[in-house]
Formats: structure tokens, sequence, C-alpha cells
């Protein structure tokens, strides 16, 4: 069995009268996941920061990219296999950290849907704090597929420290710490609607269900006092000097997410962290700031740099699968989707969102079949031409 063969799957399902149930462009996922969704959650997911030009470079600039094909190398199975963290992961593809995931399902258990959906192909989800059930709740449904747990720092380090703890009971594998989202980005369609999920109580599970908090809140908080005491407490604007305590909070892997600038990658890993996650939020939070993937070969050099081998994930504008397969060759260790997976699930619940992930490893695996790549190995940067005009 290879990834590409979901495609005799579907063509032999459409043989026995079975057309495919959800589709597989990026365009026409996104435009029936939209009319899905109530109004509320579509421009918060849809939406970006400011004239949205990150968000829209993010997807444009894997275009840039042309991947050479190369014959009579061809190979009737293709090794996806990546190791992460000392675990064997079948594909380098992840379940990038989505706040709001727990909202896109009607029943309002989104994140657990989530981990089933993790549970059912074998692609890590990276849980995030904003879910709408408990982390623990979560894990427990991610199956024997590896899980690691994002964290929003919140100003109280106490409650910080538990929410790391309970992560690290619950079996997750690795903790990403964004760094990007400690204030909210400008987001014209959120501002126009007045709409910010968690300022309505939503998506807080993981800090109703912490002891922490709880004091915090004192016992049966009413709304506003929920409310309040989370936005008096969730964006910690970290520093340097934060790392050694942030280090300190666990023995699992770290991994700093929303790093673009090699300086940043060099440091992080000099200080300690065990991985770095390249990514600008899916252009959510600052706008003007280009394309990730404009980033990510100078952050992979200086981590190569400090001779760790410590991986460089990749998210922010990643749809199909030649994205996966440029990603990689732009030197990831792995990459990870958001959008396109909270779409599936938006749209066709569990069988969705598994739909979107498994298009994306066949088409993965077909590009590398057909290119004459059959191993991520292969995929370097030489395979790929820049395909942008000389000035
Ligand atoms: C939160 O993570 C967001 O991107 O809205």
């Amino acid at each position: 069995m290879t990834f590409g063969d979901y495609q005799i799957d579907l063509y032999l399902g459409a043989l026995g009268g079975n057309l495919p149930a959800h589709p597989f462009t990026y365009g026409e996922l996104e435009a029936n996941a939209l009319a899905a969704l109530p109004p509320e959650l579509r421009t918060y997911v849809a939406g970006g920061s400011g004239t949205e030009s990150t968000q829209r470079a993010n997807a444009e600039a894997f275009e840039h990219w042309a991947l050479v094909p190369r014959m009579l190398n061809a190979h009737a199975e293709r090794d996806l296999s990546v190791e992460l963290f000392g675990k064997t992961l079948a594909s380098p593809l992840l379940m990038a950290p989505v706040g709001v995931v727990g909202l896109c399902t009607p029943d309002q258990h989104g994140d657990v849907h989530a981990a089933e959906v993790s549970a059912a192909t074998g692609v890590p989800l990276i849980g995030s704090t904003l879910m709408s059930d408990p982390l623990e709740d979560v894990a427990a449904a991610t199956g024997d597929t590896p899980k690691w747990f994002q964290l929003y720092t919140p100003k109280n380090r106490e409650l910080a420290a538990s929410l790391v703890a309970r992560a690290e009971a619950a079996g997750y594998d690795a903790i990403v710490i964004t760094l990007d989202t400690w204030v909210p980005g400008w987001r014209p369609r959120d501002l126009a609607s007045g709409n910010f999920p968690q300022l309505r109580g939503k998506a807080l599970a993981n800090y109703t269900s912490d002891p922490v908090f709880q004091e915090m809140t004192g016992p049966d908080p009413d709304l506003g006092t929920l409310v309040f005491t989370w936005v008096g407490t969730f964006g910690n604007p970290l520093t340097w000097d934060d790392l050694p305590w942030l280090r300190s909070l666990t023995t699992l892997p770290i991994v700093l997410k929303g790093i673009c600038h090699p300086d940043d990658a060099r440091r992080a890993i000099d200080e300690g962290v065990d991985g770095i996650y390249c990514s600008n939020h899916g252009g959510r939070q600052a706008d003007g700031g280009g394309a990730a993937l404009d980033w990510l070969p100078d952050v992979v050099d200086a981590v190569e740099t400090t001779g760790t081998g410590a991986p460089v994930v990749f998210d922010s504008g990643v749809r199909t699968g030649a994205d996966v397969v440029k990603a990689i060759a732009l030197g990831a260790s792995a990459v990870a989707v958001g959008r396109p997976y909270v779409y599936g699930l938006a749209l066709g619940g569990v069988p969705g969102a598994v739909h979107v992930l498994k298009s994306l490893l066949a088409e993965a695996d077909l590009i590398m079949g057909v290119d004459g790549y059959p191993t991520l190995a292969d995929l370097t940067r030489d395979a790929l031409v820049d395909q942008r005009p000389r000035s």
C-alpha cells in the first residue's frame, strides 16, 4: 500500500457507483466548508490580518518553485517516512494547531474529532491550547498516533506550568510554544463582525478544566468572570529571558513556533530548544510580512549550522500535495496544514478531514513517484528551480 493508492480506491469506488463525497480542490473545499459553517465562524477561520496580503503570499509562494522531473528513476513504492523526536512517522505531514477547530463541527467537539482524524490517518495532531474539550479527552482520541501540544503561554506562570504538566501527563510527545500570538493581530473581518469566539467564552475548555485557572476565577464563574480572567492571563509577551523558565517546565521536546529569522532560529537552538517551527500563523497575525515559505531556507540553514539535527517544521499556505513536496525540498523536516483539515471537518466531519489528509498524501506520493524522487532525502533544493524572473 502506498499513499498514492488512495486514487485507486476512489476510481474503484466510482466504478461501483460511489462518486467521491468530498471535493479535491482547495477552492471548492473552502467554498463548501464556509457555506456549512455558521457566519461568525466563517470570518474567523477564513480571515487573516490586514489586507490579507501575507495570507495570499503564503499560498502563492509555492508557485514560484518548480520540481524538475527526473526520469528512469521509477520506484513503485515511495518512502515518505520521517523520524521526529524518536518516533518514526509514515509521512512528514502534521495537523497544525487550530484554536477554534472545536467549534467547526455541529456538536462542538471538533478537537476530539480532529484527534479521531489523526488516529485514522496516522497524521499527528498538534492540539491547541484553545480547545473546546480538555486536552486529556483530545489526547485519548488520538489512538496510536503521536501528538503534540501547542502552548499559548499565559501570563500566570503557575497556569503555564499546569497546562504543560497536564499535556505531559496526558501523553503528548512535544510542546509547541507559539510566539507570535501573545496579542491578537489586526483582523479586519473579525473587527467588522465584532466577533472573536474566545471573548464569548468559546474554546476555553483547557482553562476551565485547569485547577490553577479555577482558583483564579473562583468556583462557578459567570461568563463575564470567565472571559475577563482569560483575557487577563492569555497573552504573555515573552522575551529571550523567559526561555530558561519555559525550558524548565518540561523534559519533553520544545518546539518554538513562529520563527522566521535565521538569527532567532540559531539562538533558540543554542539556548536549548529542540525544534523550530517556521510559520507566520497562516497570515492571521501580521500583514505585510511576505510568505513564510520565503523565510524557510535561511531558517533551515541556520538550524543546520548548530549541528544538532533539530527538526524544522513548516506551515502557512500549504494547500496541496505539491506544496508539501516543495516545502520538504526547501528543507522542512515536517509540514503542517491548518485550514485544509479544518474545512474538511466542517464540510464532512471526520470522513471529510480524513479525505483531505489522504488526498494531500496521495498527491505528494504520486508526484514523488512520477517525478523520480522516491524518498524525502531525494527532495533537496537541487530538485527545485526558482521560476521568479531575475532582477
Ligand atoms: C488563533 O490561534 C488564531 O489564529 O486565531
